[in-house]
């Protein structure tokens, strides 16, 4: 398949970690070592942590995510927050997570429903599939994530799928404990994504669409996953939590961005509040 020219994402999932003033500290910190000139840097915090954090990232190069959202706009759902709430603060959303999918019994089809209210309001879903590790043993990791990839985007058109996001993240690779997944397995995956896309909605919008790697990549594992073209950047879960470890991805991808670049010059950002 051509390829086009697909930009590198980086997306730090703070996962439920960080009062809000912790995520302040550590998000001036994200603004001193991480300016990429060609990668997308998304980072994703707890709900709570959001608003504060879209203030401290305003004018910057780093975007903000939610981790989960509600399909509905308004409505009696305790606990739950929309798209409609998220618009204006986070550009980006995690769907389907695993921890979601497991811990919270989340289905294909609640997941296709959340990335269709993202897309709706303006924000773009970063969609998760991957298998367990006994679905891994059993070999049916290609089937399971097929699966799973088709239903999750069911609700969508091949225009919208083009500039989602998709997440191959293994179950079993998730740290802390994961075994490892390594490049070439994710490639192989990432792979098959692509050509069941392309199946699915077309040539164009399987060359477009984002398809990145997730599972306990750190600064040391990241090196041979970059070696692997087909993966158009990662998911970081444990690696995001630390700004050093979390900016060494982000240069790595980014192509070796000089950490100095806005070491003394005041971010306006961390003045200027947008609303
Ligand atoms: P990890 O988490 O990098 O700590 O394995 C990734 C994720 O679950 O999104």
């Amino acid at each position: 398949m051509a390829k086009l020219n697909r930009r590198k994402i980086v997306i730090g999932n703070w996962k439920m970690n960080f009062s809000v003033p912790e995520s302040t500290i550590l998000l001036s910190k994200y603004l001193k070592e991480i300016s990429p000139e060609n990668t997308e840097v998304v980072v994703c915090p707890a709900f709570i942590d959001i608003y504060s954090a879209e203030e401290v990232l305003s004018g910057s190069k780093i975007r903000v995510g939610a981790q989960n959202v509600h399909w509905e706009d308004v409505g009696a759902h305790t606990g739950e927050v929309s798209a409609f709430q998220l618009k204006g603060f986070a550009e980006f959303c995690i769907v389907g997570h695993s921890e979601r999918r497991h811990e919270f019994a989340e289905t294909d089809k609640m997941v296709a429903k959340k990335a269709a209210a993202c897309v709706r309001h303006n924000i773009t879903p970063i969609i998760c599939v991957g298998e367990t590790l006994h679905e891994n043993m059993d070999d049916l990791t290609n089937l399971v994530v097929a699966g799973q990839t088709e239903a999750s985007l069911s609700e969508l058109t091949g225009k919208e799928v083009a500039n989602i996001v998709i997440v191959y993240e293994p179950v079993w690779a998730i740290s802390p404990g994961g075994h490892v997944c390594g490049p070439k397995k994710a490639t192989s995956v990432i792979k098959n994504i692509r050509n069941l896309v392309k199946a699915l909605y077309g040539e164009a919008t399987a060359e477009s669409v984002r398809i990145i790697y997730g599972g306990s990549v750190d600064g040391q594992n990241i090196k041979g996953f970059l070696a692997e073209s087909e993966i158009d950047g990662f998911l970081v879960g444990g690696a995001s939590l630390d700004h050093e470890a979390f900016a060494g991805i982000v240069k790595a991808v980014d192509g070796g961005v000089k950490s100095k670049a806005v070491e003394g010059k005041p971010n306006s950002s961390k003045t200027k509040a947008k609303k």
